[in-house]
């Protein structure tokens, strides 16, 4: 293998110019690199960039600055049929007058192999993507998960070294999302191709990822696998879009290797908690505290970590009760899971119930604001 990774960016910007006159960089110094076999994602909102990245790594676009690698070689301006990659687009831009096996074998026609070789090609393709059989129907004759296969098939039969995803899964619904992301994985690990998917969904991202780059205005705010991005996000922009959290603001009193005392004013409290990213004395900081990692008691736990509460609102979910709390005038919220199978209301929680928040250091963490 020429590179251990398959595709890089190194510092890359791209501006557009706005309708309006003024430049913007839609990617802003990126530098990602993504190792061979490895399944990537770029999660972000609407408008972060992942598009962009995702079109310069293909060669529909070229970057302003910086440069794109793949297998260790600059890719300059060298033209999409160049790259030993492939696009499998939100919209599958299926031909609608082809059958699936023609959609399937285009791009193999267009290289001028036999016959012979694009049946064979097209077959295993097919079978891949479970869709042995369908292969004279049309694209209005399958559903939109099958429409979806034919589009990764005909990505595919290229054999690429990588595949790049844009949304792929975007236009199917909840149920069929779900069976798609682990078929989509267990696919790419039977295959051992590169994978670069863009998601707006911060589930699927974590479902199907072994790493993820977590993208806002055109940046990199945290690059890391599923369980450091929820465990230790890199700060309060990842920890707020990554789950969901407690967040209280606060000043660093001090910082002793990775822990850190932070005093927050809305509880006249000292917290101890672990600092993920770089915070110093001083620093003015967000607290984060997951709701399912909340103890809720009767009575007083732990004296130093526990802290006197009202329940404002519990909502019964099945699997968790969700309940918020008053906790000294700050809106709080403990996910609280339903291990015992019980039909007494005690277990679930009332309004105005009084209870005890235990707070662990482990849980608690001090991130810069970013
Ligand atoms: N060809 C273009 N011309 C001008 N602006 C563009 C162009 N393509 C994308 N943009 C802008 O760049 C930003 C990032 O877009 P995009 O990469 O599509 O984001 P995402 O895929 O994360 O939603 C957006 O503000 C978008 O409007
Ligand atoms: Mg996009």
């Amino acid at each position: 293998m020429a590179s251990e990774f398959a595709v890089e960016l190194r510092d890359v910007v791209k501006k557009f110019i706005t309708p309006e006159g003024s430049e913007m960089a839609a990617v802003d110094h990126v530098t990602m690199q993504i190792r061979n076999g490895e399944f990537f994602s770029m999660l972000g909102s609407s408008g972060c960039g992942k598009t962009t990245s995702l079109r310069m790594i293909a060669g529909f676009e070229w970057p302003t600055e910086g440069d794109v690698y793949i297998e260790g070689k600059p890719m300059g301006h060298l033209p999409p049929f160049q790259r030993n990659v492939n696009t499998v687009f939100q919209s599958y831009a299926l031909f609608q007058h082809m059958t699936v096996f023609q959609n399937v074998a285009f791009g193999l026609e267009m290289e001028g192999a036999s016959k012979d070789e694009i049946a064979r090609r097209v077959g295993r393709s097919l079978e891949m993507v479970q869709l042995t059989g369908m292969d004279r129907r049309r694209p209005r004759q399958l559903s939109g998960g099958q429409q979806q296969r034919v589009a990764l098939a005909r990505a595919l039969v290229k054999t690429p070294d990588v595949l790049l995803l844009d949304e792929p899964l975007g236009a199917l619904d909840l149920k069929l999302r779900k069976e798609m992301q682990l078929e989509l994985k267990a696919l790419q690990q039977q295959l051992g191709i590169t994978f670069i998917y863009v998601t707006h969904d911060q589930e699927e991202a974590l479902t199907m990822s072994d790493r993820i780059a977590v993208m806002s205005k055109g940046k990199i705010m945290q690059m890391g696998t599923s369980v450091e991005v929820y465990e230790r996000p890199a700060n309060r922009f990842v920890a707020e879009f990554i789950g969901e959290s407690n967040f209280l603001e606060g000043k660093v009193k001090s910082v002793k290797g990775d822990q850190a005392v932070v005093d927050v004013p809305a509880w006249g409290e000292e917290l101890i908690g672990i600092a993920t990213g770089k915070v110093k004395a001083g620093d003015d900081v967000s607290v984060s505290i997951r709701p399912e990692k909340v103890r809720l008691t009767d009575k007083q736990g732990i004296k130093e970590n526990s802290l006197e509460a009202v329940v404002t609102t519990s909502t019964y979910i099945g699997s968790d009760t969700h309940v918020y709390l008053d906790v000294r005038g700050q809106r709080f919220k403990v996910w609280e899971q339903n291990r015992i199978s019980t039909l007494d209301p005690r277990a679930y929680y009332a309004n105005g119930q009084k209870v005890w928040v235990t707070l662990l250091s482990e849980n608690t963490l001090i991130l810069p604001k970013a």
